[in-house]
């Protein structure tokens, strides 16, 4: 399977991004950001991306939802749902959008996003920088995009973790129409206390919350929507077992492995290496790896796992179904390696 849907990009497709890439890496990353996902907009109106790139169909069934290829987006990098359908016509099977917090927030002051070139990483501490779950939801109404819509709900930054349940429930009753799946962020680095949302008791009682409220939301709504748990990289072997029965317990459906890492070992040295945040990319793949690993081994075959963390090619997807991965989504990849 593998080598059928992880192709080798066409010349002229590789040939184009690296270009654009060149350009947009003349500016500071986030200005970068914003432009490549208004030009792949721009390309979208026009039907360029459609013709361009295809939508490999490999469809495989999870968690109950048919995804077109077990190839996805991961969260943050559409963080508002303006560019769903932009993303879709580039051939992602499933797209996350988010993390969405009830509020609108402005996030951490600028610069928060920097290159580690050579090690294809990138360092974020945006701090869930978004317009707030009711513009959100208008954006996921209007959209076209035939594959998985994942939607990633977090908390506000000044919402103290007693009361994390509530932002969380708020996000989760807004978005629960409109989504194919909703992942519960409990593992970004830029808010500060969220990771400690994964001990057990904590961890346990929310998951049991969300579980208790999505009951009642699929008899209302008539459809019943997966929910998964989004972890760190940065967890201890011994905490796995613990968040494996959490999900296990509470009805979860799901878990993604893994969020970006605060550890700095992989780039020690390289420049940006000492900026706060969360480094994702190449450097933290053993690492997801690993945790992937250990959660495959302590979850029943029949909870999804996504792996995520590090994909640059082909093959590192590939590795990771084969430590386990029901689907893949990948973030930095994408923006040193384009579409392809
Ligand atoms: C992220 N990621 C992220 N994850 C999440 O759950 N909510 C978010 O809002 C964000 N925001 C975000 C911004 C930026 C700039 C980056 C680089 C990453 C984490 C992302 O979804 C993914 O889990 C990690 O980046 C690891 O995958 P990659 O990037 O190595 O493929």
């Amino acid at each position: 399977m593998p080598g059928k849907l992880f192709q080798r990009p066409s010349t002229y497709q590789a040939n184009m991004y690296s270009l654009l890439k060149k350009a947009l890496f003349l500016t500071d990353p986030e200005t970068a950001h914003g432009l490549a996902l208004e030009s792949l907009k721009l390309g979208h109106n026009v039907g360029a991306t459609g013709v361009l790139c295809k939508t490999v169909k490999q469809p495989v069934t999870v968690m109950g939802l048919e995804f077109p290829n077990p190839v996805g987006l991961a969260a943050g990098m559409d963080k508002n749902g303006d560019y769903i359908d932009a993303l879709g016509s580039v051939g992602f099977g499933f797209i996350e959008i988010g993390t969405v917090t009830p509020r609108p927030q402005p996030g951490n002051p600028k610069p928060r996003v920097f290159r580690l070139e050579a090690a294809k990483a990138m360092i974020n501490r945006l701090g869930f920088n978004n317009k707030g779950v009711d513009y959100l939801v208008r954006q996921a109404k209007k959209r076209q995009f035939k594959g998985v819509l994942g939607i990633n709900i977090g908390k506000n930054f000044d919402t103290p973790n007693e009361k994390a349940a509530d932002d969380y429930l708020f996000c989760l009753e807004k978005v629960y129409a409109h989504a194919d799946y909703i992942t519960v962020n409990i593992s970004s680095p830029n808010t500060k206390g969220l990771r400690d949302l994964q001990d057990e008791t904590q961890l346990n009682s929310l998951l049991g919350t969300l579980d208790a409220r999505r009951r009642t939301l699929a008899d209302e709504h008539n459809k019943r929507v997966p929910l998964v748990v989004k972890v760190a990289p940065d967890l201890e072997d011994q905490q796995i077992p613990g968040i494996a029965d959490a999900v296990v317990q509470s009805g979860f459906d799901g878990l993604i492995a893994t969020n970006t890492t605060v550890s700095r070992e992989a780039v020690a040295g390289m420049r940006h290496a000492d900026e706060a945040g969360g480094l994702s990319g190449a450097p933290v793949r053993d690492q997801a790896n690993h945790v992937l690993a250990q959660f495959r081994a302590a979850l029943p075959g029949d909870i999804a796992l996504i792996g995520t963390g590090g994909i640059t090619r082909g093959g590192d997807a590939a590795d990771k179904i084969s430590l386990g991965a029901d689907l893949v989504q990948f973030y930095t990849g994408f923006v040193y390696q384009g579409p392809d």
